[in-house]
């Protein structure tokens, strides 16, 4: 028997620490839709973060002159192109008011690898990260794999899905290092408000604590709602303060794999270190592209922004119809997470779906529509759906929700 259910020690196949890392449950979604779509279903994905447009024409037309260019062939510095580190600096400035240097900018292989490498530049085993929930799921992974603890705090729709100073408050201990914050959200849309964004920043300041802020959805909000970058408001916290960005969701160039963080000097530093074992420099081809997407203009975000602001109004309206459905306005990037735990533990289909991830699975085998479970983010009772879908198919795959909760009945 020994050796089959060995999962520890230097006989176990696995490490412990790779072992107990999770699959991303948006890319599993996503995936099984995939599956699905290729053997002929007409199924429906909300379950992609990602936009569904091409990537703009002039920064696809620079990528391709940079493959033929023999000095983008080679190794380049492991920080980023130090032209790339310049523009990402002058973007910033431009965008949200930070002011910072090149120095201070580290290019990395998406916001996904920022994160991953903010938290391994900081925490040692055992320091805590107070995670607001409902969270990104890369998030508490992670932290864990950086040997850090998430303490979840968590929020609900009542609120919008904001957490207040008084709830960080409670759940801040002797060991909490860092806050981690994200606004617009992914997974909720939510966005703070300038002065809700000052007042944690302040606290986090008061406390010593660390904020790793997450702007990748700068671009992406949505009428009254206002972006608002942390540093900018509180400067006093910028010496502990790690900004993760990227161009994926502000230029549709998730395939590319850029993003970048910025610290202070000695944190990038570290996390530079560490890249430069890890994975060298970030492919010269998609730095080239993003380097033409920063010192370009956003019209083209402004475009896309208004088509989805088009969708995000239609689905919250049509889900809002829906029997058993509570949708919050989500007032950022493209997401709307809307309560179904009025549909759980009823009659569906000759099943009882008694959790978000049972009703999920149900979804996609009974109408062959795919959405996230809020399992995937820490807030069970939810799901998450894009809206980062072409409108015909949004309306319909919305339609065949509706119809399939509507026979949700009690005994
Ligand atoms: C909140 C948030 N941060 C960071 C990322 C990372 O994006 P990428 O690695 O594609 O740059 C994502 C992608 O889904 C995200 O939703």
């Amino acid at each position: 028997m020994s050796g089959m259910s060995d999962t520890s020690g230097p006989s176990g196949r696995v490490s412990r620490r790779i072992g107990a890392i999770t699959e991303s449950a948006t890319l599993a979604v996503d995936g099984k839709a995939k599956v699905l779509q290729a053997a002929g279903r007409p199924v429906i994905g909300f379950g992609a973060g990602e936009p569904d447009f091409p990537t703009p024409e002039d920064i696809v037309e620079a990528a391709a002159a940079a493959c033929r260019e023999p000095r983008w062939h080679h190794y380049t510095p492991a920080g980023g192109l130090p032209e790339l580190r310049e523009s990402v600096a002058a973007k910033t400035l431009r965008d949200s008011g930070y002011q910072v240097s090149p120095a201070q900018v580290l290019i990395t292989n998406g916001g996904k690898q920022a994160v991953y490498q903010a938290f391994a530049a900081l925490l040692d085993p055992g320091d805590e990260v107070l995670l607001i929930a409902p969270y990104w799921t890369t998030y508490p992974e992670s932290i864990r794999l950086a040997g850090g603890v998430p303490v979840v705090v968590v929020t609900d729709e009542t609120s919008g899905y904001l957490a207040t100073v008084e709830q960080l408050e409670a759940h801040r201990t002797d060991r909490t290092k860092v806050l981690l914050f994200v606004s617009p959200s992914n997974p909720t849309g939510a966005v703070y408000p300038p002065a809700q964004v000052q007042a944690i920043g302040q606290w986090a300041a008061q406390h010593g604590l660390w904020v790793v802020t997450d702007e990748i959805y700068e671009h992406l909000v949505y009428g009254d709602a206002q972006f608002s970058s942390m540093p900018v408001l509180v400067p006093e916290l910028a010496d502990r303060c790690v900004v993760v960005n990227g161009v994926a969701k502000t230029y549709a160039m998730t395939g590319w794999r850029v993003g970048w963080l910025i610290g202070p000097t000695d944190v990038v530093k570290a996390a530079t270190n560490l890249q430069s074992h890890a994975t060298s420099n970030v492919a010269n081809v998609s730095q080239v592209a993003a380097l033409t997407a920063v010192r370009g203009d956003l019209s083209a975000v402004a475009r896309m922004r208004a088509v989805y602001d088009r969708r995000r109004q239609t689905i919250v309206r049509m889900l809002r119809d829906i029997p058993g459905v509570a949708c919050p306005e989500p007032m950022g990037a493209f997401y709307v997470y809307p309560s179904v735990q009025g549909v759980l533990g009823r009659e569906l289909r000759g099943t009882r779906p008694t959790s978000s991830a049972e009703l999920c699975e149900l979804v996609l085998e009974e109408v062959e529509v795919a959405v996230v479970p809020g399992e995937a983010f820490g807030t069970p009772g939810y799901v998450r759906m894009s809206y980062a879908l072409g409108d015909d198919d949004l309306v319909e795959g919305v339609t065949r929700l509706h119809k399939l909760f509507a026979e949700a009945h009690d005994r």
